[in-house]
């Protein structure tokens, strides 16, 4: 049986950029990440921020052929066990407390869990996680303080998220303790209201050549 680092490691390596998605109606939600996936996208993290996301995240797991579902904005205990039961394969969270790391331990799906300093970062190394999400990515510093780092931090590997774009994600890529990153940018709000999957699919596949 594969430790949750290995699997969490091969969700990360499966595309350069996670799509960091909310939605307020399962139809939207799968029609969104068709469209993803069809671009190259197979990591969907879907946020915990609306009162349909759980069911997004179900249904998206159910009709979407290939998508790979996490739940992003995972705060409590209660979201943990409520995304798994929707499906989940992974789960992030922004940061980590006590409650949620012993939550953890008792289940199987592997947990992203956010740090913005180095002593978060040695915190949860502790714990054993290899893989860590750098948040807010750009307002804590951007990728020149993830570079930095990667020669005190040895073994951990980063998912930034938070400000990036089509602009930045190359500075993000081209580090060595970057093993992906996260963003909003792939799926517009006004290209999901206006129903452009082909605009979306097309932003995907540019996304998907990264890195
Ligand atoms: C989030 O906070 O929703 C994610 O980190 C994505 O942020 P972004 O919208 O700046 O890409």
């Amino acid at each position: 049986m594969k430790t949750k680092n290995e699997r969490l490691g091969e969700i990360l390596s499966l595309a350069p950029v996670i799509p960091v998605l909310q939605f307020d109606d399962t139809e939207t939600a799968v029609n969104t990440s068709r469209a993803l996936v069809a671009g190259g996208l197979p990591i969907i993290e879907i946020t915990l921020r609306t009162p349909a996301a759980l069911d997004c995240i179900r249904a998206v797991c159910k009709q979407v052929e290939g998508a790979v579902v996490g739940a992003g904005t995972v705060l409590t205990p209660a979201l943990m066990r409520d995304s798994i039961e929707m499906g989940a394969k992974f789960m992030v969270s922004p940061g980590a407390s006590l409650d949620l790391l012993e939550a953890n331990q008792k289940n199987d799906i592997p947990l992203l869990p956010g740090v913005a300093t180095p002593s978060e970062a040695m915190g949860l190394m502790a714990e054993e996680f290899e893989y860590l999400k750098f948040f807010p990515a750009e307002p804590a510093g951007g990728a020149d303080y993830l570079k930095a780092l990667a020669p005190v931090l040895q073994g951990l590997k980063f998912c930034p998220t938070g400000g990036l774009s089509a602009d930045n994600a190359m500075d993000y890529l081209t580090l060595d303790n970057v093993v992906c990153v996260g963003g909003s940018w792939v799926a517009p709000k006004a290209m999901i209201i206006n129903g452009d999957w082909d605009g979306i699919s097309e932003l995907a596949s540019n996304a998907a050549q990264l890195a």
